[in-house]
């Protein structure tokens, strides 16, 4: 090593050192074209690495790479290796983890106004959902997070969720009754299940396939793509397409980290994160169709049930909210 790459190597290592305790890290040894340090940001999710979400991950890594010319670099740790969705949000207000991709269900602890997503049937449609998402109510739910230290960068699409149950179909809401339903950590999915008409078992999403596999649970309700690679369809073999919620996902950097990220870093993370959902969103229509057929390959019958049953017996739990702030959300959403 000649006395340059030397002085590089102790830079790196030492800033390294420094900076792993903020989520970032250089990348020792590793120069770019302009003898910068190659900077690392790591980014920690659950998913597994064949879901649309993680492929749209891997291209905002590469988008990230070219607009950097390689000076910064998106390291992804996938399947939760480094902990649940609430633990990863836990790390980035931290600052020990520089990003996480959730669902925005866990996120409704720390923003609260979030719980809008999780509230069955008040998001009407697909289409509905990405009005919402371009409203100024989406942009503002993805700001929200800021004084809590997690800052929202984009949207992803995670479809409609809809219940799958390991024993005998959901075909309408009675016949939820007496079925433990595992639900994310969420206040806003424990009411949704039991308005319905289920027993709601919060699970963490790693620890599922197990809790389905030992009769802990009798089912669940994801989205198709989740569903498939998480592999539960090995034990539910019923999937009744109700689409009570959809429960976006949401792209997040912690607000130390971002803080100390150069303008240009922040504005290369910006454009990156935007095409990415931009991909994702048309990368998840071809999925989703892809797996609805893979999974009925598997054997999994899949079930449209009258919605409309489902929808009638949440009424009650709209009208429970009025007056709150979340009322105030379900009327402006409903109005959209
Ligand atoms: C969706 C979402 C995940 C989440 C999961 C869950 O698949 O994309 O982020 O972990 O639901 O039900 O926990």
């Amino acid at each position: 090593m000649d006395t340059k790459s030397l002085s590089f190597f102790v830079v790196g290592l030492l800033t390294g050192i420094l900076a792993t305790a903020v989520g970032i890290s250089w990348m020792a040894g590793r120069q770019t074209t302009n003898d910068q340090p190659v900077q690392i940001l790591k980014l920690a999710h659950t998913l597994d690495p064949k879901h649309p979400v993680h492929q749209a991950m891997l291209y905002m890594a590469d988008r990230l790479r070219e607009k950097s010319g390689g000076g910064v670099e998106l390291q992804i740790f996938p399947s939760g290796q480094l902990g649940s969705e609430t633990e990863c949000i836990e790390l980035l207000q931290q600052g020990s983890l520089a990003m996480t991709k959730t669902s925005t269900a866990p996120l409704e602890s720390f923003i609260p106004d979030l719980a809008i997503f999780g509230v069955p049937y008040v998001v009407r449609s697909e289409e509905h959902f990405w009005t919402v998402i371009a409203s100024d109510l989406g942009q503002e739910l993805l700001a929200a997070g800021e004084p809590k230290g997690i800052r929202g960068l984009c949207y992803y699409d995670a479809g409609a969720r809809s219940f799958y149950t390991v024993s005998k179909p959901v075909l309408a809401p009675t016949d939820l009754q007496g079925l433990k339903i595992r639900v994310q950590q969420s206040k806003t999915a424990m009411d949704m299940v039991e308005a319905l008409g289920g027993s709601p078992t919060p699970i963490t999403f790693g620890e599922l396939y197990t809790a389905l596999q030992s009769s802990m649970v009798d089912g669940a309700e994801n989205n198709a793509p989740s569903f498939h690679s998480s592999r539960h369809y090995e034990v539910c073999k019923h999937y009744s397409l109700d689409e009570h919620t959809r429960v976006p996902d949401m792209l997040l950097v912690s607000e130390s980290v971002w803080r100390s990220l150069a303008p240009s870093v922040q504005q290369w993370l910006r454009e990156s994160a935007d095409e990415s959902a931009a991909y994702q969103r048309q990368l998840w229509k071809e999925e989703t169709a892809r797996v609805l057929a893979e999974l009925e390959q598997a054997g999994v019958t899949i079930y449209r049930p009258d919605q409309s049953a489902f929808n009638a017996q949440v009424n009650a739990m709209h009208e429970s909210f009025a007056g709150t702030r979340l009322g105030e959300l379900i009327t402006r959403v409903s109005e959209m």
